[in-house]
């Protein structure tokens, strides 16, 4: 049995106190949207009872689902690399960036770049993406469970908050996904953006959703995550077999809203004769002062 505790969208709080230079670009906007409203949804005591939650379930692995920073600030680059120094080293935590990862254009070392240890392939015995793509895909791969990490954030103006895979990443996943399944792993992608058409609008969603989601259709996966739009769910991909695909709450919310409440998520995975097995399990809050519980546990698979 293999265990991934998956949260996305930490929004880690308190924002730190920015310079009038790094509010001369989207930040001012993103700024006022913070004062105005997010600071008052992410707070970081409701994040710290997830993560103590979830260390004490003894996950195999971990998995992060991008947007860990808000502003896209130096501090918060490196705040945010603590804080996953608190959650384990590199070898037992998966990142994917998010669209606020991304939120302005920053060099590779001063902003995301600085998480790559924990954006980086674990094996040897498969094809690196070809020059081009950057680093992504990544694989991680767990005897016979493979997960394979996407990057959909880039820069985009003022009040879009949508994300782009790009021609190549999509055309190397295809590749990755027909290998692993060739060799009959259980697959695991994870994406920070909503992978299937409908889940998101334009100004919000993946510019090449389309292209995502016939790969994912014809190439085939077992588990498809990612975050974004802060809301639980629950949907199937439609490949053979079909896959469940699951939208995670953000991990700091304190939304009063059933589906928006602060969520993690823990996927046991088994092999029994030739079929794959998958139990979720959802934890979380269902007061801003309560505790985190269990709130759902069904079968996904098998
Ligand atoms: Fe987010």
């Amino acid at each position: 049995m293999f265990t991934l505790a998956y949260l996305s969208d930490p929004h880690i709080a308190p924002l730190p106190a920015p310079l009038m230079r790094h509010l001369l670009s989207k930040r001012i906007f993103g700024y006022i949207n913070w004062r105005a409203s997010r600071k008052n949804i992410h707070d970081r005591r409701i994040l710290d009872a997830i993560t103590q939650d979830m260390a004490a379930q003894g996950a195999d692995h971990i998995a992060v689902g991008g947007d860990l920073v808000n502003l896209a600030l130096p501090d918060e680059f490196t705040g945010a690399h603590e804080w996953l120094r608190t959650l384990g080293t590199p070898e037992q935590v998966s990142v994917i960036p998010g669209n606020h990862d991304a939120y302005v254009p920053l060099d590779h070392d001063t902003g995301f770049g600085q998480w790559m240890a924990y954006m980086t392939t674990n094996v040897s015995d498969v094809q690196p993406p070809p020059s081009g793509t950057g680093d992504f895909p990544y694989i991680r791969q767990f005897e016979r469970v493979a997960l394979v990490g996407l990057s959909s954030a880039v820069p985009k103006p003022p009040f879009i908050a949508s994300g782009k895979l790009g021609a190549e990443q999509i055309a190397t996943l295809n590749g990755i996904l027909q290998d692993l399944g060739q060799r009959d792993m259980f697959r695991i992608v994870m994406v920070h953006h909503p992978p299937l058409q409908g889940l998101s609008g334009k100004r919000r969603g993946l510019d090449d959703v389309q292209e995502l989601e016939e790969v994912l259709q014809a190439a085939g996966a077992e588990l498809v995550l990612y975050g974004h739009r802060h809301v639980h769910a629950l949907d199937t991909l439609a490949c053979d077999p079909p896959a469940p695909v699951v939208g995670a709450a953000s991990a700091s919310s304190s939304h009063d809203s059933i589906d928006k409440q602060a969520r993690y998520y823990l996927f046991r995975i088994w092999r029994k004769g030739k079929a794959w097995k998958c139990e979720m399990t959802v934890r979380g809050l269902t007061s801003a002062g309560g505790s985190v519980t269990a709130l759902e546990k069904q079968m996904l698979m098998g």
